[in-house]
């Protein structure tokens, strides 16, 4: 949820740490801090609550004439206490000795503060100030610094998560580091070294990254890496070099990195083609170890989050028809602390962009635990859960900036496709197939006009907005809504449109309006009966259908392809609807209130 950066040995830290948070802003954003030192003690620690733009302008003007060789900093989701700039990360020692940023929740925060921190006073409300009151209280009984940030860190509840970032006054320019649970990662280079909860966020400074795994800690100097296992063992970690551009993630000419990331959603069709077949359309790039384990399954279990939840509930169609392996998709919350009956065989998948969703990696712990085989398909390999899992696919959306995922879930939808085209045949060339998908992608971007006036004209003023379908339309409603609501705040229910008659059609009033997905033919004339219901009864009824099921008076025409692949084209429509009606109100549209791209706590 939280970002954090560190830097040292770099020159001049604040530009790296600046940028850093700026990249990491998505991961959550109600505040920022920025601790800088250099190796004649001189320091300064700056902390502002809102976005990092406000952070840097007061960072500039209260460094000016001070260059800082390393520091720390932070972006906060709040967890535990307000959003105030005390509450803000770094927090520090009561004597301005040690500076510490964090990413997690310590669990036992409170019995820790009882047992060892008796009489010391708390200038925030958050457990990361009473991790760094430890390590200076420690200290002062004697301990070195890393002894006494390593006894901290045995002292956290087993339940606790975090990614922490400490510094030391006295030795500014070593950084200590500590993970478990949390995503952190160490940038080398010939010119100072970082530490980052997301690689992209340090790609200006390397390209070359150590992953910490969970227990692992790390000092990090100017010119060397030392990391201990979670047994206190030295360990050597070979860095691995992230393969993206620094353009990437960059806006580029676009507004807004949502409305850049729905435009690249053809090209990503285009590139997921590019790696799974090989030119003269045979699969390639699915290791047979990975269909050989899914095919000894009796059931697959799907379990994802949100967006990728919903990605789920298409690729279980997949699943089930060509490979014809039964499927079922849980919500990775839920199915946490209340595990389903599994059958014999069971096989998971885990979808995910990010591979560190925290309730994920819950059941994938669990599910490792009872010994169940699993594959990730995730937007960000080296993630946590692509390297906990059995088996890894690349999902190859390239990095999503939005909080609201676009790219990430038509991905997730075509990677499970090509891979239950692996298990079996779905009875069409899903190659070719795939390639008109990307055209017709581009072809329904390309009419953004349409969807800005249907989103200002239909949603103009209102509170409340159904989108409906039935099958795999239902399934994209989901999505739909969700796209709809998490950035413009209108409420927004996905619903399967048979369900409306008992009981939520009460709550069509005169102009309410209604998205209505029809793309699937078995199912097309019920729809059509549900769109007159509402209609009938005052709703504003908008009808996006593909070209064989469209009539007169439709919203939008969507371009054809084979009927299970449809919701790879409808959603579209409904995320360009979602941003031109979040713009409309002038909202910030890639980073909506209280979310966080990264949900690293459960
Ligand atoms: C919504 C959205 C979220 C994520 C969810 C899971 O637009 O992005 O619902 O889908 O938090 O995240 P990942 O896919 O990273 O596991």
């Amino acid at each position: 949820m939280c970002g954090i950066v560190g830097v040292t040995g770099v020159g001049d830290a604040l530009p790296y740490l600046l940028q850093g948070l700026q990249k990491l802003e998505y991961r959550g954003y109600d505040s920022a801090g920025v601790y800088l030192s250099d190796d004649s003690g001189k320091d300064a620690l700056i902390k502002e609550k809102g976005r990092v733009s406000k952070l840097a302008e007061k960072a500039i003007a209260e460094t000016k004439g001070f260059k800082g060789t390393a520091g720390i900093a932070h972006t906060r989701w709040a967890t535990h206490g307000n959003v105030t700039v005390e509450n803000a990360h770094p927090q520090k020692s009561a004597d301005n000795r040690f500076f510490l940023v964090h990413n997690g929740v310590i669990e036992n925060y409170k019995e820790l503060t009882d047992t060892y921190l008796q009489g010391v006073h708390f200038v925030s409300e958050t457990d990361t100030e009473v991790a760094v009151q430890l390590v200076d209280k420690f200290s002062k009984d004697g301990m070195s610094t890393p002894d006494a940030f390593r006894k901290m860190i045995s002292l956290l509840d087993g339940n606790s998560a975090y990614g922490f970032l400490l510094v030391d006054h006295e030795d500014p320019e070593t950084l200590y580091v500590a993970k478990k649970k949390s995503p952190l990662l160490v940038g080398v280079s010939d010119h100072g070294n970082a530490v980052t909860s997301d690689a992209a966020a340090m790609i200006d400074l390397t390209k070359n990254f150590i992953e910490l795994r969970d227990g692992d800690m790390a000092i990090v100097k100017p010119k060397s890496v030392t990391i201990y296992d979670a047994a206190g063992e030295e360990v050597n970690r070979e860095p691995f070099t992230l393969e993206i551009d620094p353009e990437d993630t960059d806006k580029g000419a676009y507004p807004y990195y949502m409305l850049k990331e729905i435009d690249e959603q053809a090209v990503v069709a285009r590139n997921i083609s590019g790696h799974y077949y090989d030119d003269e359309g045979n699969l390639q790039g699915i290791d047979p170890e990975i269909t050989d384990a899914i095919k000894k399954a009796d059931r697959l279990y799907i379990v994802a989050a949100g967006t990728s939840y919903h990605a789920g509930l298409i690729g279980k169609r997949y699943f089930e028809q060509w490979a014809k392996i039964p499927t079922e998709v849980h919500i990775a919350s839920e199915f946490a602390y209340d595990q389903p009956m599994l059958s014999e065989k069971p096989f998971f998948i885990f979808l995910s962009q990010s591979g560190e969703t925290a309730d994920s990696r819950e059941v994938l712990d669990n599910v490792k635990k009872q010994g169940f085989p699993a594959l990730t398909l995730a937007n960000v390999m080296n993630s946590t859960l692509t390297r906990e899992a059995d088996f890894a696919l690349p999902v190859l959306a390239g990095p999503e900036i939005a909080v609201a995922s676009t790219k990430a879930y038509t991905a997730q939808v075509l990677v499970q496709a090509i891979l239950a085209s692996a298990l079996g045949n779905p009875g069409f060339d899903l190659k070719a197939e795939l390639a008109k998908v990307a055209v017709e992608i581009q072809a329904i971007t390309d009419e953004k006009e349409s969807f800005k006036k249907i989103a200002e004209s239909a949603l103009k003023d209102q509170h409340s907005a159904f989108y409906i379908g039935r099958g795999l339309d239902a399934a994209v409603a989901l999505e739909a809504a969700l796209k709809l609501k998490e950035i413009s705040y209108i409420q927004t229910e996905g619903f399967a449109a048979g369900e409306l008659k008992h009981g939520t059609i009460s709550l069509i009033e005169d102009g309410t309006p209604v998205f209505a997905l029809l793309t699937q033919k078995k199912t097309a004339g019920l729809l059509r009966g549900e769109v007159a219901q509402v209609a009938a009864r005052g709703a504003n009824t908008i009808v996006f259908a593909s070209e064989s099921l469209a009539k007169d008076g439709d919203a939008y025409v969507l371009p054809e392809v084979n009927e299970l692949l449809m919701p790879l084209l409808a959603v579209i429509p409904a995320q360009l609807i979602a941003y031109y009606a979040t713009l409309d109100r002038g909202l910030d549209v890639d980073r909506p209130r209280n979310l966080a791209k990264s949900v690293t706590v459960q």
